[in-house]
């Protein structure tokens, strides 16, 4: 009986113990024991909370007018999730959701690509950016940036305004970054994806300013994470092949607006192809401990794009200033030493 007891006792505490580990390419579920949906999102850290953002990925009905490739074609919004640990997330809801009206810009059905959302300090809003594809339109016909606002970092956001920033040149995948100094960043893939634009936006961060830069020109770069670590700038990107998985690559810079340079795929080690089957979406600095970076990718199932995995591995910051990524079945913060 006794021995029943303490072998229960170690069960427990395993499973305590096995609760705080990320698990790449495992179902990641919520709270509620729903698979996470929230794909080529970025989180960010309010009042000692993680707010993750993203695209739910939708599993097209059965004889749906879509292609398989277009699961990204949302009829719901924006999810949020939050966690004060990281392992752990919480529903919060949807925090842009589409509209009923086809007549309304936010249309079920449109394409809401690679969302991301800063809290602004000059206004106290919250601001979401995201590669906007209108309702019944391809790609090619409607390369544009959304921009939406809120009062709280669950939203509900509302639409702002839809545009192609940098006299009128094409939105595809992209990101925000917000510097020390309180300056916000849109970087995107323009060009017909042949060089990444990045352009410092408006103080109120609504609007892009009128600095900008072409970068990594002629590289066909896209889905860009970017994160500063001891006044360098560093942006992993992947390379142009859809929903296919494609090695990435790093460049680093002195500062966001560039120049940008070209340093090497920062996947290494066993299965380290192909970003280990992942595109990149984010890099996660982890609160309160300077140097912790984890990298947010998805792993794309084209044939069930809702059961797409999440896959989370921690940035390696090596002496000489290079990252290295490598594979791991589990891990957890305390890597970040
Ligand atoms: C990928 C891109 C995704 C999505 C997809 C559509 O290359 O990173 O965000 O646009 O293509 O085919």
């Amino acid at each position: 009986m006794g021995f029943c007891v303490a072998l229960a006792v170690v069960f427990f505490f395993s499973l305590l113990a096995g609760a705080g580990e990320f698990r790449p390419g495992e179902v990641w579920c919520d709270l509620d024991g729903r698979p996470i949906n929230a794909h080529a999102g970025g989180v960010i850290f309010e009042g000692g909370r993680y707010y993750w953002h993203g695209q739910p990925m939708t599993a097209l009905p059965a004889g749906s007018k879509y292609p398989p490739s277009a699961g990204n074609l949302t009829e719901v919004g924006v999810n949020c999730y939050s966690s004060t640990n990281l392992y752990d997330w919480r529903y919060e809801g949807v925090a842009l959701a589409v509209s009923e009206n086809p007549a309304d810009d936010l249309y079920k059905g449109l394409r809401i690509e690679r969302p991301k959302v800063l809290r602004c300090p000059r206004t106290g809003k919250y601001v979401m950016w995201f590669h906007y594809v209108r309702s019944g339109k391809t790609h090619a016909e409607s390369y544009e940036a959304a921009v939406c606002v809120a009062d709280r970092v669950t939203g509900p956001f509302r639409l702002v305004k839809i545009f192609r920033p940098n006299g009128g040149q094409m939105v595809r995948d992209c990101t925000l970054f917000q510097d020390d100094d309180g300056a916000a960043y849109f970087f995107y893939a323009s060009e017909n994806n042949k060089t990444l634009h990045v352009v410092r936006l408006t103080d109120d961060y609504l609007d892009a300013s009128d600095r900008w830069e072409r970068i990594l020109v002629g590289d066909l770069r896209e889905a860009p994470a970017v994160f500063k670590y001891r006044s360098r700038y560093y942006m992993i990107t992947s390379g142009c092949t859809g929903w296919r998985h494609n090695p990435a690559s790093y460049a680093v810079a002195d500062h966001p607006l560039g120049p940008w340079k070209k340093v090497a795929d920062p996947c290494v080690g066993p299965n380290a192809t192909n970003t280990f089957d992942t595109q990149g979406t984010f890099v996660l600095p982890v609160h309160g401990r300077p140097g912790a970076f984890i990298f947010m990718a998805d792993r794309w199932n084209t044939t069930n794009m809702a059961g797409s995995a999440h896959i989370w591995l921690p940035i390696q910051l090596n002496q000489d200033s290079s990252i290295e990524l490598r594979w791991t079945n589990r891990w957890d913060l305390s890597v970040f030493k």
